[in-house]
């Protein structure tokens, strides 16, 4: 990270310490932990939630396939001009907004569904209607193999997974700060989509 990044970082959380978690981005082992189970090769299209400073994203812009593309939603405006100005990956698109949009955003790019939803989102500081919104978005805008990957500081979001999806892996990175709960949820359950409608 360079010294810009490490500023634009303590700065929103400073700003808004509720929505960013952490001032500390994460760990180089937890981001290979997080990442190291996904299948890359059927990744045509990631999404990442709230990107910060691009611990995350840069990362998995050098395991993602030439033709794919990563669709990054922050709402913090410093780390979406930060994001912009340090990478001109042409794969990568970076929009400011929430991630409760993301099928408007998908939209808008001219993107189908995404095979991957990449989230460290704050799930336990999120009013719970927020949350649960986010969540159903997001079973929609994966596609029926797709996968939701999403590193916790708390437990928060587990019942939310469960609600959502049919398969649940977890696990837990202690070298990091703080430690995380690691999940990767697949098998969008349709009859919690349906009950939304
Ligand atoms: C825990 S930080 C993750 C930062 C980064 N991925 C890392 O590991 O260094 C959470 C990020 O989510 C962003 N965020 C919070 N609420 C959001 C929302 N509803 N939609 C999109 N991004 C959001 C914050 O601005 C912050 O950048």
């Amino acid at each position: 990270m360079t010294q810009g990044s490490a500023w634009v970082a303590v700065s929103e959380f400073v700003r808004r310490p509720d929505m960013v978690g952490s001032a500390v981005p994460a760990s180089a082992r937890m981001v290979r932990r997080m990442l190291g189970p996904l299948d890359w090769h059927r990744i045509g299209v990631l999404v990442e939630y709230g990107p910060g400073t691009g611990r995350f994203t840069f990362e998995a812009l050098k395991r993602m396939r030439s033709d794919a593309t990563l669709l990054a939603i922050e709402t913090g405006e410093g780390f979406v001009e930060a994001l912009r100005n340090s990478c001109d990956d042409h794969r990568l698109i970076v929009v400011r907004g929430t991630a409760q949009d993301v099928n408007r955003h998908l939209a808008e790019q001219g993107l189908k569904k995404a095979n991957c939803i990449l989230t460290g989102l704050p799930f336990s500081t999120l009013e719970p209607d927020e949350a649960d919104a986010i969540m159903r978005e997001s079973a929609r805008a994966l596609s029926s193999s797709g996968v939701l990957a999403a590193y916790q500081m708390r437990r928060a979001i587990r019942p939310l997974l469960k609600r959502h999806f049919a398969s649940l892996r977890s696990s837990y990175e202690w070298w990091n700060i703080p430690p995380c709960h690691l999940y990767w949820a697949r098998g969008k359950r349709l009859g919690a989509l349906m009950a939304a409608r």
